[in-house]
Protein backbone atom coordinates (compact mmCIF):
# COMPACT_ATOMS: atom_id res chain seq x y z
CA UNK A 1 0.00 0.00 0.00
CA UNK A 2 1.34 3.68 -0.47
CA UNK A 3 1.42 6.10 2.01
CA UNK A 4 -1.94 8.36 0.16
CA UNK A 5 -3.75 4.36 0.60
CA UNK A 6 -3.13 4.37 4.22
CA UNK A 7 -3.38 8.16 4.72
CA UNK A 8 -6.62 8.57 7.21
CA UNK A 9 -6.34 5.25 8.97
CA UNK A 10 -6.05 4.56 12.57
CA UNK A 11 -4.57 2.33 14.87
CA UNK A 12 -4.52 1.52 18.51
CA UNK A 13 -0.87 0.49 19.56
CA UNK A 14 -0.42 -1.36 23.41
CA UNK A 15 2.65 -1.22 24.74
CA UNK A 16 3.68 1.32 22.66
CA UNK A 17 5.99 3.47 24.85
CA UNK A 18 8.75 1.41 24.46
CA UNK A 19 10.41 -1.51 22.50
CA UNK A 20 8.41 -3.07 20.00
CA UNK A 21 5.33 -1.49 20.75
CA UNK A 22 7.21 1.85 20.16
CA UNK A 23 8.75 0.85 16.60
CA UNK A 24 5.28 0.03 15.22
CA UNK A 25 3.99 3.13 15.96
CA UNK A 26 6.47 5.38 14.68
CA UNK A 27 6.46 2.91 11.57
CA UNK A 28 2.15 3.39 11.61
CA UNK A 29 3.35 6.58 11.80
CA UNK A 30 5.54 7.22 9.06
CA UNK A 31 3.03 5.31 6.54
CA UNK A 32 0.11 7.88 7.24
CA UNK A 33 -1.44 6.19 9.75
CA UNK A 34 -2.83 8.08 13.44
CA UNK A 35 -1.89 5.97 15.93
CA UNK A 36 -3.06 6.38 19.36
CA UNK A 37 0.12 5.14 21.51
CA UNK A 38 -0.71 3.38 24.82
CA UNK A 39 2.01 2.43 27.58
CA UNK A 40 0.74 2.11 31.38
CA UNK A 41 4.73 2.85 31.84
CA UNK A 42 4.77 -0.05 33.80
CA UNK A 43 8.09 -1.80 35.43
CA UNK A 44 9.52 -4.78 33.22
CA UNK A 45 7.72 -7.18 35.39
CA UNK A 46 4.29 -5.06 35.89
CA UNK A 47 3.57 -2.84 38.69
CA UNK A 48 4.05 1.03 38.55
CA UNK A 49 3.00 3.71 35.98
CA UNK A 50 4.90 6.71 33.90
CA UNK A 51 3.47 8.82 31.40
CA UNK A 52 6.65 9.44 30.00
CA UNK A 53 6.93 6.44 27.24
CA UNK A 54 3.70 7.14 26.15
CA UNK A 55 3.70 10.87 25.60
CA UNK A 56 7.16 11.03 24.17
CA UNK A 57 6.20 8.49 21.14
CA UNK A 58 3.13 10.31 20.52
CA UNK A 59 4.84 13.87 20.97
CA UNK A 60 7.64 12.72 18.59
CA UNK A 61 4.78 11.71 15.94
CA UNK A 62 3.41 14.96 16.09
CA UNK A 63 6.40 16.51 16.30
CA UNK A 64 7.36 15.04 12.41
CA UNK A 65 3.97 16.22 11.28
CA UNK A 66 1.95 13.39 12.47
CA UNK A 67 -1.43 12.61 14.03
CA UNK A 68 -0.82 10.24 17.23
CA UNK A 69 -2.65 10.70 20.85
CA UNK A 70 -1.03 9.25 24.44
CA UNK A 71 -2.99 7.03 26.28
CA UNK A 72 -2.08 5.96 29.70
CA UNK A 73 -4.84 2.84 30.08
CA UNK A 74 -4.18 0.09 32.21
CA UNK A 75 -5.25 -2.92 29.53
CA UNK A 76 -5.80 -5.14 32.23
CA UNK A 77 -8.77 -3.25 33.18
CA UNK A 78 -11.63 -3.77 30.45
CA UNK A 79 -13.27 -0.37 31.11
CA UNK A 80 -10.13 1.62 30.83
CA UNK A 81 -9.32 -0.71 27.53
CA UNK A 82 -12.95 -0.02 26.19
CA UNK A 83 -12.27 3.47 26.96
CA UNK A 84 -8.92 3.20 25.04
CA UNK A 85 -10.57 1.92 22.01
CA UNK A 86 -13.31 5.33 22.43
CA UNK A 87 -10.52 7.63 22.18
CA UNK A 88 -9.41 6.20 18.99
CA UNK A 89 -12.58 6.66 17.10
CA UNK A 90 -13.60 9.99 19.26
CA UNK A 91 -10.21 11.92 18.03
CA UNK A 92 -9.67 10.43 14.62
CA UNK A 93 -13.23 8.77 13.61
CA UNK A 94 -12.25 5.44 12.96
CA UNK A 95 -10.07 2.40 13.80
CA UNK A 96 -8.84 0.47 11.40
CA UNK A 97 -5.80 -1.94 12.96
CA UNK A 98 -5.19 -2.84 17.22
CA UNK A 99 -2.12 -4.22 17.57
CA UNK A 100 -1.79 -5.91 21.38
CA UNK A 101 2.21 -5.23 22.20
CA UNK A 102 1.85 -4.77 25.97
CA UNK A 103 3.79 -7.17 28.04
CA UNK A 104 5.65 -8.03 31.20
CA UNK A 105 7.77 -11.43 32.53
CA UNK A 106 7.96 -12.49 35.61
CA UNK A 107 10.34 -16.20 34.73
CA UNK A 108 10.44 -18.35 37.61
CA UNK A 109 10.86 -22.38 36.97
CA UNK A 110 7.94 -24.19 37.27
CA UNK A 111 7.99 -25.64 40.78
CA UNK A 112 8.58 -22.38 42.17
CA UNK A 113 5.88 -20.28 40.30
CA UNK A 114 3.62 -18.13 43.04
CA UNK A 115 0.27 -17.77 41.93
CA UNK A 116 0.63 -14.16 41.88
CA UNK A 117 3.74 -14.96 39.00
CA UNK A 118 1.01 -16.40 36.93
CA UNK A 119 -2.08 -14.26 37.51
CA UNK A 120 0.05 -10.99 36.57
CA UNK A 121 1.37 -12.56 33.48
CA UNK A 122 -1.84 -13.99 32.42
CA UNK A 123 -3.65 -10.79 33.27
CA UNK A 124 -1.45 -8.42 31.48
CA UNK A 125 -0.47 -10.49 28.04
CA UNK A 126 -4.03 -12.86 27.80
CA UNK A 127 -6.50 -10.77 29.27
CA UNK A 128 -5.69 -7.69 28.06
CA UNK A 129 -5.21 -8.76 24.70
CA UNK A 130 -8.92 -10.09 24.95
CA UNK A 131 -9.99 -6.91 26.90
CA UNK A 132 -8.60 -4.11 23.98
CA UNK A 133 -9.61 -6.90 21.07
CA UNK A 134 -13.30 -6.94 22.77
CA UNK A 135 -13.58 -3.31 22.69
CA UNK A 136 -12.24 -2.64 19.04
CA UNK A 137 -14.36 -5.97 17.55
CA UNK A 138 -17.85 -3.57 18.29
CA UNK A 139 -15.79 -1.29 16.51
CA UNK A 140 -14.73 -3.03 13.48
CA UNK A 141 -18.38 -5.25 13.01
CA UNK A 142 -20.00 -1.84 12.96
CA UNK A 143 -17.31 -0.41 10.35
CA UNK A 144 -17.27 -4.20 8.31
CA UNK A 145 -13.38 -3.97 8.11
CA UNK A 146 -10.39 -3.91 10.45
CA UNK A 147 -7.36 -6.05 11.38
CA UNK A 148 -5.77 -7.13 14.78
CA UNK A 149 -1.97 -8.33 15.13
CA UNK A 150 -1.08 -9.75 18.85
CA UNK A 151 2.40 -10.40 20.20
CA UNK A 152 2.49 -13.79 20.79
CA UNK A 153 6.58 -15.53 21.43
CA UNK A 154 8.48 -18.66 20.27
CA UNK A 155 8.49 -19.18 24.56
CA UNK A 156 4.39 -20.22 23.69
CA UNK A 157 4.47 -21.36 20.26
CA UNK A 158 8.01 -23.63 20.82
CA UNK A 159 8.43 -23.92 24.92
CA UNK A 160 11.20 -21.78 27.19
CA UNK A 161 12.70 -22.84 31.02
CA UNK A 162 10.95 -20.99 33.41
CA UNK A 163 8.01 -19.12 31.83
CA UNK A 164 4.98 -21.39 32.63
CA UNK A 165 2.95 -18.38 33.13
CA UNK A 166 4.29 -16.51 29.88
CA UNK A 167 4.33 -19.73 27.41
CA UNK A 168 0.27 -20.51 28.73
CA UNK A 169 -0.31 -16.65 27.80
CA UNK A 170 1.64 -16.31 24.49
CA UNK A 171 -0.01 -19.61 23.28
CA UNK A 172 -3.41 -18.71 24.59
CA UNK A 173 -2.94 -15.49 22.57
CA UNK A 174 -2.86 -17.78 19.50
CA UNK A 175 -5.80 -19.24 20.14
CA UNK A 176 -7.34 -15.93 21.01
CA UNK A 177 -5.94 -14.44 17.14
CA UNK A 178 -7.36 -17.57 15.45
CA UNK A 179 -10.99 -17.16 17.17
CA UNK A 180 -10.98 -13.70 16.19
CA UNK A 181 -10.08 -14.79 12.48
CA UNK A 182 -13.13 -17.54 12.64
CA UNK A 183 -15.46 -15.22 14.21
CA UNK A 184 -15.18 -12.07 12.03
CA UNK A 185 -14.08 -13.33 9.03
CA UNK A 186 -17.64 -12.17 8.17
CA UNK A 187 -17.65 -8.99 8.93
CA UNK A 188 -13.94 -8.68 6.55
CA UNK A 189 -12.05 -8.59 9.80
CA UNK A 190 -8.56 -10.06 10.24
CA UNK A 191 -6.47 -11.27 12.93
CA UNK A 192 -3.15 -12.69 12.87
CA UNK A 193 -0.08 -13.37 15.26
CA UNK A 194 3.89 -12.33 15.52
CA UNK A 195 6.10 -13.67 17.39
CA UNK A 196 9.17 -11.23 17.61
CA UNK A 197 12.41 -11.13 18.45
CA UNK A 198 14.23 -8.14 19.50
CA UNK A 199 16.47 -6.74 22.11
CA UNK A 200 13.98 -4.88 24.07
CA UNK A 201 14.17 -3.58 27.96
CA UNK A 202 12.16 -7.08 28.73
CA UNK A 203 14.94 -9.44 27.12
CA UNK A 204 17.12 -7.23 29.86
CA UNK A 205 15.88 -9.72 32.27
CA UNK A 206 17.32 -12.84 30.64
CA UNK A 207 19.60 -14.75 32.58
CA UNK A 208 23.30 -14.34 31.54
CA UNK A 209 25.03 -16.98 33.89
CA UNK A 210 25.98 -19.67 31.49
CA UNK A 211 28.28 -19.54 28.55
CA UNK A 212 25.20 -20.83 26.42
CA UNK A 213 22.80 -17.67 28.13
CA UNK A 214 25.73 -15.13 27.68
CA UNK A 215 25.77 -16.18 23.71
CA UNK A 216 21.69 -15.95 23.58
CA UNK A 217 21.95 -12.48 25.27
CA UNK A 218 24.75 -11.69 22.64
CA UNK A 219 22.99 -13.09 19.51
CA UNK A 220 19.54 -11.10 20.87
CA UNK A 221 21.06 -7.76 21.29
CA UNK A 222 21.67 -7.75 16.98
CA UNK A 223 17.94 -7.43 16.64
CA UNK A 224 15.85 -4.61 16.87
CA UNK A 225 12.33 -3.80 17.50
CA UNK A 226 12.37 -2.15 14.24
CA UNK A 227 12.87 -5.28 12.24
CA UNK A 228 9.48 -6.13 13.68
CA UNK A 229 7.74 -3.05 12.41
CA UNK A 230 7.40 -3.79 9.07
CA UNK A 231 5.42 -6.79 9.58
CA UNK A 232 3.16 -4.90 11.29
CA UNK A 233 2.28 -2.38 9.18
CA UNK A 234 2.09 -4.98 6.33
CA UNK A 235 -0.63 -7.18 8.29
CA UNK A 236 -2.48 -4.37 9.07
CA UNK A 237 -3.01 -3.27 5.66
CA UNK A 238 -4.90 -4.16 2.63
CA UNK A 239 -2.02 -6.14 1.11
CA UNK A 240 -2.28 -8.48 3.42
CA UNK A 241 -6.55 -8.74 2.64
CA UNK A 242 -6.51 -12.61 2.69
CA UNK A 243 -3.74 -13.66 5.72
CA UNK A 244 -6.10 -14.19 8.79
CA UNK A 245 -5.73 -16.78 11.20
CA UNK A 246 -1.88 -16.92 10.73
CA UNK A 247 1.24 -17.02 13.03
CA UNK A 248 4.79 -15.57 12.20
CA UNK A 249 7.91 -14.98 13.57
CA UNK A 250 10.42 -12.39 12.94
CA UNK A 251 14.23 -12.68 13.92
CA UNK A 252 16.57 -9.67 12.10
CA UNK A 253 15.92 -10.15 9.00
CA UNK A 254 14.43 -13.27 8.46
CA UNK A 255 10.38 -13.79 8.52
CA UNK A 256 8.89 -16.97 8.92
CA UNK A 257 5.29 -18.34 8.50
CA UNK A 258 5.03 -20.71 11.18
CA UNK A 259 3.09 -24.43 10.72
CA UNK A 260 0.10 -24.94 13.06
CA UNK A 261 -1.02 -28.14 14.63
CA UNK A 262 -2.90 -30.95 12.41
CA UNK A 263 -2.70 -34.47 13.01
CA UNK A 264 0.83 -35.97 12.39
CA UNK A 265 0.65 -39.72 12.40
CA UNK A 266 -2.84 -41.70 13.27
CA UNK A 267 -4.28 -44.99 13.84
CA UNK A 268 -7.29 -46.52 14.59
CA UNK A 269 -8.73 -50.05 15.44
CA UNK A 270 -12.24 -51.44 15.25
CA UNK A 271 -12.43 -52.76 18.63
CA UNK A 272 -10.79 -49.70 20.22
CA UNK A 273 -7.61 -49.10 22.54
CA UNK A 274 -6.54 -50.77 25.79
CA UNK A 275 -3.35 -49.29 27.52
CA UNK A 276 -1.87 -52.22 26.33
CA UNK A 277 -2.30 -52.11 22.97
CA UNK A 278 -1.19 -48.27 23.08
CA UNK A 279 2.41 -49.49 24.06
CA UNK A 280 2.50 -51.74 21.79
CA UNK A 281 1.16 -50.36 18.60
CA UNK A 282 0.72 -46.54 18.76
CA UNK A 283 3.92 -45.86 20.86
CA UNK A 284 6.44 -47.14 18.60
CA UNK A 285 4.41 -45.94 15.81
CA UNK A 286 4.51 -42.40 16.57
CA UNK A 287 7.86 -42.36 18.63
CA UNK A 288 10.27 -41.39 15.51
CA UNK A 289 7.75 -38.37 15.13
CA UNK A 290 7.44 -37.06 18.73
CA UNK A 291 8.65 -33.52 19.09
CA UNK A 292 11.45 -32.66 20.79
CA UNK A 293 11.61 -31.32 24.51
CA UNK A 294 13.49 -27.80 22.88
CA UNK A 295 13.48 -24.83 24.19
CA UNK A 296 13.04 -21.71 21.52
CA UNK A 297 16.66 -21.06 22.17
CA UNK A 298 17.41 -24.47 20.97
CA UNK A 299 15.65 -24.20 18.26
CA UNK A 300 16.76 -20.89 16.86
CA UNK A 301 20.45 -21.16 17.85
CA UNK A 302 21.50 -20.05 14.47
CA UNK A 303 23.14 -16.56 14.21
CA UNK A 304 20.38 -13.56 12.75
CA UNK A 305 20.38 -13.12 9.49
N1 LIG B 1 11.50 -8.57 22.78
C1 LIG B 1 11.36 -9.82 22.36
O1 LIG B 1 12.32 -10.47 21.88
C2 LIG B 1 10.04 -10.49 22.43
C3 LIG B 1 9.98 -11.86 22.15
C4 LIG B 1 8.74 -12.48 22.15
C5 LIG B 1 7.60 -11.74 22.43
N2 LIG B 1 7.69 -10.41 22.72
C6 LIG B 1 6.46 -9.69 23.02
O2 LIG B 1 6.44 -8.44 22.34
C7 LIG B 1 5.72 -7.49 23.12
C8 LIG B 1 6.57 -6.24 23.35
O3 LIG B 1 7.70 -6.60 24.11
P1 LIG B 1 8.97 -5.64 24.26
O4 LIG B 1 10.15 -6.53 24.23
O5 LIG B 1 8.88 -4.49 23.35
O6 LIG B 1 8.77 -5.18 25.82
P2 LIG B 1 8.91 -3.74 26.54
O7 LIG B 1 8.97 -4.01 28.00
O8 LIG B 1 10.01 -2.95 25.93
O9 LIG B 1 7.52 -3.04 26.20
C9 LIG B 1 6.32 -3.49 26.75
C10 LIG B 1 5.51 -2.29 27.17
O10 LIG B 1 4.21 -2.75 27.64
C11 LIG B 1 3.80 -1.82 28.65
N3 LIG B 1 2.79 -2.42 29.53
C12 LIG B 1 2.97 -3.39 30.46
N4 LIG B 1 1.82 -3.64 31.10
C13 LIG B 1 0.88 -2.82 30.57
C14 LIG B 1 -0.51 -2.62 30.81
N5 LIG B 1 -1.15 -3.32 31.76
N6 LIG B 1 -1.18 -1.69 30.09
C15 LIG B 1 -0.54 -0.97 29.12
N7 LIG B 1 0.78 -1.11 28.86
C16 LIG B 1 1.48 -2.04 29.56
C17 LIG B 1 5.08 -1.50 29.41
O11 LIG B 1 4.95 -0.27 30.12
C18 LIG B 1 6.13 -1.48 28.30
O12 LIG B 1 6.42 -0.15 27.87
C19 LIG B 1 5.34 -8.21 24.42
O13 LIG B 1 4.02 -8.72 24.29
C20 LIG B 1 6.32 -9.34 24.49
O14 LIG B 1 5.84 -10.44 25.24
C21 LIG B 1 8.89 -9.78 22.75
Amino acid sequence: MTERETEGRVAVVTGAGRGIGRAIAFALAAEGWAVVANDLGAGPAGGGTDAGPAEEVAGKIRAEGGRALASTADITDSAAAAELVRSAVTEFGRLDGVVNCAGILRDTIFHKMAEEDWDSVLTVHLKGSFNVSRAAAEVFRNQSSGAFVHMTSTAGLIGNLAQANYSAAKSGIVGLSRSIALDMARYHVRSNAIAPFAWSRLIDTLPENTPEEKARVARMKRMTPEQIAPLVVYLLGDDAGEVSGQVFVVRGNEVMLMSQPRPLRTMARNDGWTPQLLADHFGPAVRSSLVPLETSPQVFSYDPV
